[in-house]
């Protein structure tokens, strides 16, 4: 797929087919992602894959679906709580294959002397928009969900990770049912996000 056109493509999608991806086309993915920029060069990143069904289905239950009372959204992102918010938990279920990227933390966010913190983090998002796109291009869907409450704590648990690495999101992937519902996407472009030589 051409690069614009993937750029274009790319949505979040929460309702995926029971399809299992070939394993040579997740590699690819995955090294995409491991190609990111990262701050100071670090690649202090580390990713935990799980493909096994059982898996997913056992991870799945540790995020609760988020209550949303929206029956008729007025704006697109209405429209996306409405669609999102009920599928936090069975976006996981349905996925074909969810990513954990990790990252070394060895500074802490709200350290008052330095924000490498925050560049592990953002180096870490550097890495997931790779791999939303290369998943694109292969002709998958994809979708993020950012543990919340105590989720992190019981994922933890779940993956065994070490003290150290944190873990910003998870990544689903899977092929996209055919009646996916999407959101109509707020408009950001050039016209109206981007002012040349100042504000
Ligand atoms: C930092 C970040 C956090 C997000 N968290 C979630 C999430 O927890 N659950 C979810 O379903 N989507 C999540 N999303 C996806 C957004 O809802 C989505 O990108 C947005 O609605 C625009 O839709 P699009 O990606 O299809 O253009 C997140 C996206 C970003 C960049």
């Amino acid at each position: 797929m051409e690069f614009y056109e993937v750029i274009n493509k790319r949505r979040c999608i929460r309702q995926f087919e029971d399809k299992k991806i070939p394993q040579e086309v997740l590699e690819r993915i995955l090294n995409a992602g491991l190609k990111a920029p990262s701050s100071n060069h670090q690649r202090q990143w580390e990713l935990v894959v799980i493909t096994d069904k059982n898996r997913i289905k056992e991870l799945a239950k540790i995020i609760k679906p988020y209550p949303c009372r929206i029956t008729d959204p007025k704006t697109p992102q209405q429209e996306m709580f409405k669609i999102a918010y009920p599928r936090q938990r069975s976006m996981i279920e349905e996925s074909a294959c969810v990513i954990l990227p990790y990252f070394k933390q060895k500074y802490a966010f709200n350290s008052p002397t330095n924000s490498y913190g925050l560049m592990d983090y953002g180096a870490t998002w550097a890495l997931v928009e790779n791999i939303l796109l290369a998943a694109t291009a292969e002709g998958l869907g994809s979708v993020v969900h950012i543990p919340v409450k105590k989720e992190p704590e019981e994922i933890k648990e779940f993956i065994k990770s070490p003290d150290n690495y944190y873990l910003p999101t998870l990544i689903m992937l899977g092929y996209a049912s055919k009646n996916a519902e999407i959101p109509t996407q707020v408009k950001a472009s050039v016209e109206n996000k981007v002012h040349f030589e100042k504000w």
